[in-house]
């Protein structure tokens, strides 16, 4: 069997994955470019207002909220989300699907919205996908609760598990942005482009965002495919397994720098 074919065939979807020492040093990587992204929202705030008419009273509405949003403790912000009415989305849900997992995390997993079985459960990933992040996950020696947080873009299930709409990922962002604030994980992974693209306020292909580390405001964001994508791509699976290779890497060497910075002097 060719290395690459035993490569794919232990990563395919029944033998759980596993982590071969070594393993990620074997395969190429992209040059580990860092690139500054603009997130949407820091754009606008950067962007001179040049009207002299004052906001319309629902811009008003989406600023204060947003503004209480940033000021909510876990509780509150999930008590928020679970009463939440803000989009559409609100009337077609079962569950809110807020986020799961170590609020000290150093690793947030980002996807794009809760799937049918996710909006029955209220927990993120929990469907096929979620199973394959799972094992992903566990190759690498790491599960969900355990330095690791998952959450989506959106709250609520988008009927039919359409993308979700530009107004609906907008209205949802302050919560994602408070979780990110309350968490202050080490890094991001946005597991596909509606996550990638929304936090980067920018369009671009996962092809062309993978290797490289983003910044959601002050916090590293890197990029992977979506667990959904890979369960129909299977070859795309090896790229993934080199992305969260690649992650990890990064992670360690931040880690140990920081160890270092605190190191007193001499
Ligand atoms: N896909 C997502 O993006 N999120 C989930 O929670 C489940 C499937
Ligand atoms: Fe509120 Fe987000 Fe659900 Fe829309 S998707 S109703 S903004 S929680």
């Amino acid at each position: 069997m060719s290395r690459r074919t035993e490569i794919l065939d232990e990563m395919g979807l029944s033998p759980r994955w596993t982590l071969r020492e070594g393993f990620a040093r074997t395969l190429p990587t992209a040059a580990p470019g860092t690139v500054t992204g603009t997130p949407a929202a820091a754009d606008d705030a950067s962007s001179p207002d040049t009207s002299d008419t004052p906001a319309a009273p629902a811009a008003v509405d989406a600023q204060g909220r947003a503004t209480a949003i940033m000021q909510m403790d876990w509780t509150p912000l999930a008590e928020a989300v679970a009463g939440c009415t803000a989009c559409p989305l609100a009337t077609t849900r079962n569950c809110t699907v807020f986020g799961v997992g170590d609020r000290k995390a150093s690793w947030l997993f980002v996807g794009e919205g809760p799937g049918a079985e996710e909006d029955e459960r209220g927990e993120p990933f929990v469907g096929q996908a979620g199973r394959l992040l799972d094992n992903m996950l566990a190759a690498l020696g790491m599960k969900r609760g355990d330095d690791v947080y998952v959450a989506n873009i959106v709250k609520c299930r988008p009927p039919g598990n359409r993308v979700p709409a530009a107004a609906e990922v907008a209205a949802c962002e302050p919560y994602l942005h408070r979780q990110i604030q309350l968490l202050q994980p080490k890094v991001i992974v946005a597991l596909g482009k509606t996550a990638a693209v929304t936090l980067l306020g920018k369009e671009q292909s996962i092809a062309s965002m993978r290797g490289k580390v983003f910044r959601y405001r002050d916090t590293p964001l890197m990029v992977t495919y979506h667990p959904a994508y890979l369960l129909r791509t299977l070859p795309d699976k090896i790229k993934a397994w080199e992305d969260l290779c690649f992650i990890r890497e990064r992670v360690a060497e931040w880690r140990a720098g920081a160890a270092q910075d605190a190191q007193p002097p001499g």
